[in-house]
């Protein structure tokens, strides 16, 4: 297993150190696993004047898997925008064609009092969201910012191809399979051209599932029933900008962007893993970040990547257990809790591994 680690910024080196100590642990009892560092996004630019350097493409080309910490941070407000942190995720989720990018959203039932909904709303919660992520108006052109006719305007293209709705149609589909079999698609028919190809190629994908139930749903009623009522979806598959947005408000129905992991998957396995939450530069350096999100995302490798469901579930299995002993960071700490720091929580992981 060739593990390129991009830590990144802010709280990113804290959270993929404690990440590193259970990659350490895996390889400890017997698996081969071998550890390349890179950098990426704000630190990138500092040492070498771009967000994702030519060096860290042939580190994370040659790599199979990517763990990255998180990118950005307000030193870096100011840069032109090819320049800035977050043009180094766009370039190498681009760059690698990951465009699966698998959000799951789980409620462990420990949390239920993060959530800022109901328990009996939220209890038991668990969504798979597929967001597509290497189209749709994130990279469509033409783009830009003009003058035309003595004012400045602004103009992004949505585009997508029928081919790149097939395949995160098929990704989603097998993902049904694999869990409850229903999955959602999300677009704004109603009103856009380019999602009205979208709701047609996934229906048309849909045919070869006869065993998934297929619904479609506008995403302005979407981001209004995940708050509703969230325990009706399955799988929701969904383009780049509507996954962008859904996924943040599903996290939070979890009461905790710091538990949730992520996978960026291309058709070949190879996948970049990240926690979903950002850089936060605030709490950077102070040992309070949460590191649990980078650890399941070391999980979801083990799963996606690497097809080790046992080392995946073991992972898993020790932050549930760490949860169960009412071990928390502060931005999950209830009444009653034990609070840890980062390196704190990382040791408690890997006890309970
Ligand atoms: C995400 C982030 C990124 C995105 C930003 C940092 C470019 O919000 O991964 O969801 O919009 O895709
Ligand atoms: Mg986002």
């Amino acid at each position: 297993m060739n593990i390129a680690i991009l830590a990144g910024d802010g709280i990113g080196p804290e959270i993929i150190a404690q990440a590193v100590r259970v990659l350490d642990a895996l390889k400890a009892d017997g698996f081969d696993i071998e550890l390349e560092y890179g950098l990426i996004g704000g630190c990138a630019v500092d040492a070498t004047g771009e967000p994702y350097p030519e060096i860290t493409h042939q580190l994370v080309s040659q790599a199979d898997a990517v763990l990255l910490g998180a990118v950005g941070g307000p030193q870096y407000d100011g840069l032109p925008r090819p320049k800035r942190p977050e043009r180094g995720l766009l370039a190498i989720r681009k760059a690698l064609n990951l465009f699966a990018n698998l959000r799951p959203a789980i409620l462990y039932s420990e949390l239920a009092e993060a959530s800022s909904l109901k328990p009996e709303v939220v209890a038991g919660l668990d969504i798979m969201i597929v967001r597509e992520l290497t189209g749709d108006i994130y990279f469509g052109e033409p783009r830009g910012i003009e003058v035309r006719d003595g004012q400045r305007i602004g103009f992004n293209t949505m585009i997508y191809s029928e081919a790149e709705i097939q395949r995160i149609a098929h990704i989603a589909f097998q993902a049904a399979q694999k869990r409850n079999r229903r999955l959602c698609s999300i677009d704004k028919m109603n009103v856009l051209e380019c999602t009205q190809l979208w709701r047609d190629v996934v229906e048309e994908t849909g045919k070869a599932y006869p065993d998934v139930k297929l619904s479609h749903m506008l995403v302005d009623n979407a981001a209004m029933q995940l708050v509703r009522n969230p325990k009706q979806f399955d799988v929701i598959v969904t383009g780049n900008m509507f996954g962008d947005i859904l996924s943040d408000e599903a996290s939070m129905l979890t009461g905790s962007i710091g538990m949730l992991p992520s996978a960026s998957l291309d058709n070949h396995n190879k996948g970049l893993y990240e926690p979903i939450h950002g850089s936060a530069p605030d709490i950077a350096g102070k040992n309070i970040a949460n590191p649990l999100a980078t650890i399941l995302s070391v999980a979801m490798m083990m799963r996606y990547t690497f097809n080790q469901e046992d080392a995946a579930q073991r992972i898993e299995k020790a932050v549930k257990r760490v949860l169960t002993q009412g071990l928390r960071t502060s931005d999950i700490a209830s009444q009653g809790m034990q609070v840890l720091g980062t390196r704190e929580m990382g040791d408690a992981v890997l006890s309970a591994m």
